[in-house]
């Protein structure tokens, strides 16, 4: 942990029902964040601390941006703050930085996000690109009016105008009003089997971020076709200390079952190797708040 004093929110946006994007000076973080890391936040002296991916940063600017979905106590106080005001301390950037490297030409790396998957997917697929790789975003929402960061002067559009061709975006809505009518799943599927034809760019790798029923599913998908599969999984920490257990994930290792903490160990993990039956009921545990979930999530 490099740095955790008070920082002072520079911008907020709100990105679509409940989920607020906020931008605020941290210049040690910006400095040395890396594609995948992840910040503790502590909005108030006498608040909880709540991790929080590193959706962006600007290491000439000194800021970071954060997105938050106003769920739990802790991110709907923070949701409720605003410009000018300062978050009692952030610390980071933690977690380890994912794995990324260049590919063969003709190979692509395939992200899947769905709804609130996308800001934590924003920088790794940003680091593939500058490293020359060609990536394609599958981003999924439940309809098109709860999209964000698309437009050309935001994030995702602004990256599209920079790579050109070695980006291609496409996007699914479970409703239909916008791209491919359905899950992430379809078009990672019509990929996958274009591949078997000896079609389309080779998929290199899958990194899959969002609801863990849609991660699963997405992991499922890719193994029988031997296609690696990274889930991270930033979305089930807590605290993020390695103390509370709640981002355990049940994962095979040479056939023996070995725990590992998302917060600790990630948060990539390899989807093929976790014990998606083991890891799932726990979230039937908190329904009402996956419910509450699963809508800012678009699913
Ligand atoms: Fe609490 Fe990892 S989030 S132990």
């Amino acid at each position: 942990e490099k740095a955790a004093t008070a920082q002072k929110i520079v911008s907020t946006a709100e990105l679509s029902d409940g989920i607020h994007e906020f931008v605020v000076h941290s210049p040690v973080i910006a400095e040395s964040a890396k594609a995948g890391q992840f910040v503790r936040v502590l909005p108030r002296p006498d608040g909880e601390l709540i991790p929080l991916t590193l959706a962006d940063w600007d290491a000439e600017a000194g800021t970071i941006c954060l997105v938050v979905q106003g769920v739990g106590t802790s991110s709907l106080e923070i949701n409720q703050m605003e410009v000018g005001e300062a978050f009692a301390g952030i610390a980071g950037p933690l977690g380890r930085p994912s794995d990324v490297h260049e590919y063969p030409t003709g190979s692509t790396v395939v992200f899947t996000a769905g709804g609130l998957g996308l800001p934590p997917v924003f920088p790794i697929m940003r680091e593939h690109l500058r490293v020359g790789n060609h990536v394609t975003l599958i981003a999924g929402f439940r309809s098109g009016d709860l999209m964000f960061w698309v437009g050309d002067d935001e994030r995702v559009g602004r990256l599209k105008a920079e790579y050109g061709d070695q980006l291609e975006i496409v996007y699914a809505t479970n409703d239909g009003s916008v791209g491919y009518h359905g899950f992430v799943t379809g078009p990672l599927e019509e990929m996958l089997e274009a591949n078997k034809r000896g079609e389309g760019r080779t998929i290199a790798e899958v990194v899959t971020i969002g609801p863990p029923l849609m991660m699963r599913a997405v992991s499922d998908l890719t193994k029988p076709y031997g296609v690696p599969c990274v889930a991270s999984l930033n979305s089930i920490m807590v605290d993020a200390t390695g103390m509370c257990g709640a981002c355990m994930v049940p994962v095979v290792v040479d056939g023996k079952l070995v725990r590992k903490h998302a917060c600790i160990d990630g948060p990539e993990i390899d989807s093929h190797l976790i014990d998606w039956d083991k890891f799932l009921p726990r979230f039937r545990l908190f329904k009402t708040q996956e419910q509450r979930s699963r809508v800012a999530h678009g699913l």
